[in-house]
């Protein structure tokens, strides 16, 4: 087989085989087919696409390039739950306490966040102490004693992903969908669980803009994940604004303190209660969506939720103090109220550039090793569709650095669009994937 073939084939809108897959991804990750080769290739996907079973056979191919989890000694069906990535996204601080509070084994793997988008890492790390480097053993032994832990990703997690990942981002040909649906699928798949919830998002600061991109997106990996046998749905959730009101780590936890208290902003509600429903749907716990979300309700209620993540942080070496006590966390030196310029509604907000707002001000990663500042970020006052009077607070910026906050206010007053004409109010769910 020669790699100069099956870029023929692909150029020409021919099928590739499980075996031509398989060739190419093990070739490339083992070094025997250079990048100007593979770039090539995934060139020719952009232009010519990949088949339901092509894809498969990529995800499934990238999956097996490295370690699978064996997640064997945890008891129970374990549910996980991915986000595409989005800005203000803090539901897995509160669905996963929550699940777990249900008892139903929330393994997790986790990211760090990169570019404009924040990860649960960093957030969880705003805990003095936390960490989630911890033994595969501990990993296994926390899961099965209280029912939640986190880790980060283990390097040797579907590498193949890793180094085409890197190839497609310098090669403008990260935005096909077969790629994106494969490269997560297979680094969900690796990690193990029963049960796969997919959080895709739509809009101005999801990777795909339109719901209809997102809904192709959804159901390619819905199939993956179902034809592999884990039971996957995917919630179609809009990201046109922030989730919440807070984007930026400390900031963040703090919003999801609050909501694991009963104070959920409605938007960050909805997308909790509906993608945890899933997960125990999708692990047999309830046998609708009106029990489970019943059942999370009361979770909240009681406080169990709550008593979950105090638990689940100390687990992870993190001082739990700070989840009864929040006004202990770190802030940041000062606070700027950005205002509205004119009267009239908020119609728009370009969530990328709010993203990249909390990242400018150092709550995001420019590279890899970047060092995020935990404090810093944006708390709204006010979110599409809200009536303003020029002058009134849109949003507080919390910032250490003058020259950076400037540049952020700037930014952040660009992102946000006031128009005239009063808006109705979109739904934060858009629709639900189940089997397709
Ligand atoms: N997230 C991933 O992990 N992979 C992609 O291709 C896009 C988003």
């Amino acid at each position: 087989m020669r790699m100069y073939d099956l870029i023929m084939k692909k150029k020409h809108g021919e099928t590739l085989t499980d075996e031509e897959i398989r060739f190419l991804v093990n070739g490339y990750t083992k070094g025997g087919i250079p990048d100007y080769q593979m770039s090539a290739f995934l060139m020719a996907v952009c232009f010519q696409g990949m088949n339901e079973a092509e894809t498969l056979a990529l995800t499934m191919a990238m999956a097996e390039s490295g370690e699978i989890l064996d997640l064997s000694a945890i008891h129970g069906m374990k549910a996980d739950k991915h986000s595409t990535g989005g800005v203000g996204d803090k539901t897995s601080l509160i669905l996963g306490p929550m699940v777990a509070a249900l008892g139903v084994p929330v393994a997790k793997m986790s990211g760090r966040g990169l570019g404009h988008t924040g990860g649960t890492i960093d957030k969880l790390e705003s805990f003095p102490g936390f960490s989630v480097s911890i033994s595969n053993e501990r990993f296994f032994e926390n899961v099965n004693r209280m029912k939640l832990a986190i880790i980060g990703q283990t390097a040797d997690l579907a590498p193949a992903d890793k180094m085409l990942y890197a190839l497609r981002d310098v090669t403008a040909t990260v935005d096909q969908l077969s790629l994106i649906a494969s490269s997560i699928m297979s680094k969900k798949l690796a990690a193990g669980s029963d049960v796969i919830v997919l959080d895709v998002k739509a809009g101005s600061g999801a990777f795909m803009k339109t719901y209809e991109d997102a809904r192709k997106l959804a159901e390619t990996m819905v199939k993956i994940g179902n034809g592999a046998g884990r039971k996957t749905y995917a919630v179609i959730s809009d990201m046109n604004q922030p989730l919440g009101y807070a984007v930026g780590n400390i900031l963040e936890v703090k919003e999801a303190i609050e909501a694991l208290n009963g104070r959920a902003p409605e938007d960050l509600s909805d997308a909790c209660m509906t993608l945890a429903s899933y997960m125990l749907l999708g692990a047999g716990r309830v046998t609708d969506i009106t029990e489970a979300k019943e059942l999370l309700a009361e979770t909240i209620r009681s406080g169990a939720a709550l008593t979950k993540l105090a638990e689940f942080v100390e687990a992870q070496g993190g001082d739990k103090r700070y989840v009864y006590e929040p006004d202990r966390f770190p802030r940041a030196n000062r606070t700027y109220e950005v205002k509205a310029q004119a009267d009239g509604y908020i119609s728009a907000m370009n969530t990328e550039e709010i993203g990249l707002t909390s990242l400018l001000l150092g709550g995001g990663r420019e590279t890899k090793e970047s060092e995020i500042d935990l404090t810093v970020g944006i708390v709204f006052e006010k979110k599409i569709g809200a009536k303003v009077s020029s002058g009134d607070t849109i949003a507080v910026l919390h910032a250490n650095d003058e020259t950076k906050l400037s540049a952020a206010v700037t930014k952040l007053q660009n992102a946000v669009t006031i128009g005239q004409t009063p808006l109705s109010p979109v739904p934060h769910i858009l629709g639900v994937v189940e089997q397709s």
